[in-house]
């Protein structure tokens, strides 16, 4: 069974090669406030999206994700940011004072952005435009707060680059359905489900040559899948800076 909006994210890749032509500003518009029609949590809306086209900066920012080529060539750079900035300003404007040191609140906006990012992934994608998320913005969090002059609880959570593809992207496969619908209990038996995807995924020639280096561990690694690529990025720490920035920005979440 589908639908249109079914086929449309049935036929999500993740876009790396754009045409420079840019994305009209009417249609970027359109695309965030469909996005903004998304579940909120308590209609908080404690999201913002900063929209970057300044060719200057999104080649900056593709130097601070490790040269990602596509953040500079796509036309359209949005970056979600957690947003509890706004509610500071209506709470002082009521006369209250906003509690902002549990992880809830924190958690709560993240969602948000990262709730609305994806309808708008969505909406672009209905209009023909390409889309990838571009989470290694936090590979310089502090520069991008600085680059997009983000004030005091506003957290940049995942840049998206925007464009009209280039070529069509692969549209690669996931893991089985059974692997993550659990009915009722929490279905621990998942492993051969797991090797049947890991063995799916070499099938797409996706991991030749983009090995995850790991200090003291071969790259010739025979069996090479999404279990081996996975575990490499799970075993090391990444970003260990974050606690520090978020509690720079006012998430004070010690
Ligand atoms: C939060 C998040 C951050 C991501 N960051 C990057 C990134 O920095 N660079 C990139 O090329 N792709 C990035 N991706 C895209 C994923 O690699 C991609 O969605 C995944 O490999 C599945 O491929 P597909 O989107 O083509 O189906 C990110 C995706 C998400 C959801």
């Amino acid at each position: 069974m589908s639908t249109p909006t079914i086929e449309v994210i049935r036929r999500h890749g993740s876009v790396r090669n754009y045409k420079p032509d840019p994305v009209p500003t009417a249609l970027i518009e359109t695309i965030v406030a469909a996005a903004q029609c998304s579940s909120t949590s308590s209609n908080l809306q404690m999201m913002t999206v900063i929209a970057v086209t300044d060719a200057d900066k999104r080649a900056r920012v593709a130097g601070w994700c490790g040269n990602q080529t596509h953040v500079a060539q796509a036309p359209l750079l949005l970056v979600w940011c957690a947003d509890l900035n706004r509610l500071d300003r209506i709470c002082a404007l009521r006369g209250y004072s906003q509690v902002t040191e549990y992880v809830e609140n924190f958690l709560v906006a993240a969602t948000d952005a990262a709730i609305t990012a994806q309808t708008a992934a969505l909406a672009a994608e209905s209009l023909g435009l390409g889309i990838c998320y571009i989470g290694s913005i936090r590979n310089r969090t502090q520069d991008m707060i600085e680059l997009l002059g983000l004030p005091r609880l506003v957290f940049p959570v995942m840049g998206m680059t925007v464009g009209w593809p280039a070529t069509p992207p692969p549209v690669r496969p996931r893991l089985s359905t059974d692997a993550v619908l659990h009915w009722e209990l929490y279905n621990r038996d998942q492993d051969q489900a797991v090797r049947d995807y890991d063995r799916a995924m070499v099938e797409t020639g996706i991991y030749e040559g983009r090995q995850v280096p790991v200090p003291g561990k071969s790259d010739a690694v025979e069996d090479y899948g999404w279990m081996e690529h996975s575990a490499r990025r799970v075993c090391q720490p990444a970003r260990t800076d974050l606690r520090e920035i978020l509690a720079g920005q006012g998430f004070d979440l010690a």
